[in-house]
């Protein structure tokens, strides 16, 4: 103990990060050992680089107006014959990846989920209209359905992180898993938040304050957990990737499976049409001749409302966080010695603190800065990619917060209106308002049909149809 003590006060001296052993001599035995022990992992020289470089010198990932942005290319929606054919093909190469079992999914759910503030898991979270079933759920359905489609178990790489992963592994016990067998858990990084002056913060008087590392730790999480290494001789080289809060996602969808492989690509991403340029959605751009993904946060104002000659706004293909990736690229990138680093964003926060006595604080206000990596930074590292365009209606309704935009309300609505176009589209006379709405809450199960295409297919060769009324459930 005292050879870790003498190391680690040595190594926070030198990087001016010695205040977090202030309250050392009021800390019992096991409680020193705790905090040597967590700041034995902190990396101070990475953390030090960005604290240098987005504290001291002002630098980020901020993307000034004048930069050279360009509007990224995008596959579209088909829109006549020739596009048509375009998008059968691809789907017709998807299901044949599909079913040659190249596939696994990989599901990001280590995030805090502060704005919807609720206790637990987000992947917990009840979000059906109907059934109320968690998001979870709804995910094993889809890759069940999958899986018996076409005729392979598909692996599932779930991504918690420590605050969530014991209680995420109990959830799926106590359901069995959904009926799935290969469900994998893969617990994502950490890494220490810090006040407005670049100094490490307590979360207690001898607990450094530590938060998940971000949607692109999935990389590194993969490899360390042995995830990829796992998937060895197996077949398997295609990551279906998605955020566990959008239960309208197609997780396993062979339109997008066969765009990604007819171009050979290390990384696919899916985008939705930004509606307006205040919108909170990363953008697709193109700049220095790469394609990458601007955060709304970063994104120059002056340019998020330029639009063109229709009217259209010109930077609009708006990220979703759905992506495929090669599964040789995604292990690549979650290999430490690859020189394929992803850059870490900061993001101020409220973070739980003590103050000067050790009393433990909850700000009102941003008091520090979290750093993140994100998964779409990976493109920068991609040498092909594509992006493909998506329905908003019929693939993406996130549940962020508890009430008003993208909160459970309004997913609850968007899944009621997918499922009413559905049985529109196969000839049901359900009443529905102007924006596609029935007054009453409907449910179609993943196990039925995820997809108006199956959907089509499945009902009409159906014996005998249920009526629809309200509480419907298709399963
Ligand atoms: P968000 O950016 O919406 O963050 O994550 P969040 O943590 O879920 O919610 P807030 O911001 O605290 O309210 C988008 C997706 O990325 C995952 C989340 O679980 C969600 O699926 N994520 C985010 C991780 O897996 N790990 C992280 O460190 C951050």
């Amino acid at each position: 103990m005292e050879k870790l003590r003498r190391e680690v006060f040595e190594k926070f001296e030198r990087y001016h990060q010695e205040q977090v052993f202030r309250f050392w001599d009021e800390l019992g035995e096991e409680e020193r050992l705790n905090l040597c022990r967590q700041a034995e992992r902190i990396d101070l020289i990475r953390l030090s680089e960005m604290i240098d470089a987005l504290i001291e010198k002002g630098k980020g990932h901020f993307v000034r107006a004048d930069s050279p942005l360009m509007p990224a290319n995008y596959i579209g929606l088909p829109y006549d014959e020739t596009s048509r054919y375009r998008w059968e093909d691809a789907y017709n190469l998807g299901e044949q990846v599909l079913g040659d079992g190249r596939v696994a999914v990989l599901t990001a759910a280590g995030g805090q989920g502060t704005r919807l503030g609720f206790e637990g898991p987000k992947g917990t979270f009840a979000v059906t209209p109907v059934k109320g079933k968690s998001l979870f759920q709804v995910f094993a359905e889809k890759i069940r359905f999958a899986e018996k489609r076409y005729g392979h178990p598909i692996h599932w790489f779930i991504m918690t992180s420590d605050r969530n992963h014991n209680e995420t592994i109990e959830f799926f016990g106590k359901n069995d898993s959904f009926g799935l067998t290969n469900v994998h858990f893969m617990r994502q990084g950490q890494l220490a938040a810090v006040d407005m002056k670049g100094r490490i913060m307590l979360e207690d008087r001898g607990r450094i304050a530590m938060h998940p590392d971000g949607h692109g730790g999935a990389f590194r999480a993969f490899v360390a957990s042995g995830a990829g290494a796992m998937l060895d001789g197996q077949g398997v080289d295609v990551i279906s990737y998605f955020h566990v809060d959008n239960p309208l996602v197609c997780a396993i969808d062979p339109y997008f499976i066969g765009f990604h492989e007819k171009n050979n690509a290390q990384m696919s991403s899916r985008m939705v049409l930004k509606q307006y340029p205040e919108e909170k959605m990363g953008v697709f751009c193109s700049l220095y001749g790469r394609t990458a993904v601007v955060e709304y946060t970063d994104f120059p104002m002056e340019r998020a409302i330029e639009r063109d000659r229709s009217g259209t706004l010109r930077f609009k293909a708006g990220n979703i966080g759905v992506h495929i990736f090669n599964s040789n690229f995604f292990r690549l990138l979650g290999t430490e010695m690859s020189g394929r680093q992803l850059p870490l964003h900061a993001a101020k926060k409220r973070i739980p603190t003590v103050d000067t006595d050790g009393k433990i604080v909850d700000p009102a206000a941003p008091n520090g800065i979290k750093f993140e990596a994100f998964i779409f930074d990976a493109l920068q590292f991609a040498e092909r990619s594509i992006v493909v365009e998506g329905n908003r209606r019929e693939i993406f309704s996130p549940i962020k917060n508890s009430v008003g935009l993208d909160s459970p309300e309004t997913c609850r609505q968007d899944q009621v209106r997918l499922f009413s176009k559905w049985l529109v589209e196969a000839g049901s006379d359900i009443p529905i308002d102007a924006t596609g709405r029935p007054p009453f809450n409907i449910e179609v199960s993943p196990l039925f049909a995820d997809n108006g295409r199956d959907f089509l297919m499945k009902w009409n060769f159906l014996e005998s149809r249920p009526a629809i009324a309200s509480g419907s459930y298709i399963g």
